[in-house]
């Protein structure tokens, strides 16, 4: 392991830790993984506020790990705390190099909210992004109802960049999609 920082380290990708900043560990999914992903994703609290609100179907999960290893513009992580628990999943997708940009997400166990692993997890995503992908940009949309999350993009430096007007239809009303981004060095 090599210590880069006081708060981010670096382990060997085989198995383990890909990265670690500020307590939370990012590694890559495993098939172990899938079980906790599918808990995570089909819980109402969590797809109702994302905008496909289609359940996982185990099936096709082996499926879809299996397109992650040849996708070369998207990223899931498993976060971890400090103890090896997973805490959440992070996506990265939509990776555009030639304009250094990045879509991202992350969702954190329901029984692990309100413990500030959002905050953490996000602090890892722009460490991730600005320090080691050389982004310029790293974006999100999230439902306009969805006030925890818009919070949370907001007290990491995330600004409302725009509206999708009733992009998602969501227990029978039509929601606007903010779409919030941050700039690389910190501006808004
Ligand atoms: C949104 C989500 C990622 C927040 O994660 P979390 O670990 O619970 O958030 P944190 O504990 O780090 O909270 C950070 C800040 O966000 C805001 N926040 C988070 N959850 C909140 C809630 N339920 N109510 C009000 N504010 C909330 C607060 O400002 C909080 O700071 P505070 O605790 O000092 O008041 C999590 O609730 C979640 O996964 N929700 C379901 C799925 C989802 O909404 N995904 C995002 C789709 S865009």
């Amino acid at each position: 392991m090599i210590a880069l920082s006081a708060c981010t380290t670096y382990t060997s990708w085989m198995g383990g830790v890909y990265f670690e900043h500020g307590g939370i560990r990012f590694r890559s999914v495993a098939p172990e993984d899938l079980s906790f992903i599918q808990d995570l994703r089909n819980d109402p609290s969590t797809w109702m506020q994302l905008g496909d609100p289609r359940p996982l179907k185990p099936g096709l999960q082996k499926k879809w790990l299996e397109s992650l290893d040849s996708s070369s513009d998207r990223f899931y992580y498993i976060a971890e705390n400090g103890t090896g628990l997973p805490v959440g999943l992070v996506r990265m997708d939509e990776y555009d190099p030639i304009n250094r940009s990045i879509r991202v997400g992350a969702d954190v166990a329901p029984a692990q909210r309100r413990k500030h692993y959002g905050l953490a997890i996000y602090a890892a995503i722009k460490e991730y992004g600005f320090a080691h992908l050389g982004l310029h940009r790293i974006w999100l949309l999230v439902l306009a109802t969805n006030k925890p999350a818009i919070a949370l993009y907001k007290a990491v430096g995330f600004s409302v960049e725009g509206t999708l007007r009733q992009a998602v239809f969501r227990s029978g009303k039509w929601v606007d999609y903010l779409s919030m981004s941050i700039l690389e060095g910190g501006r808004r």
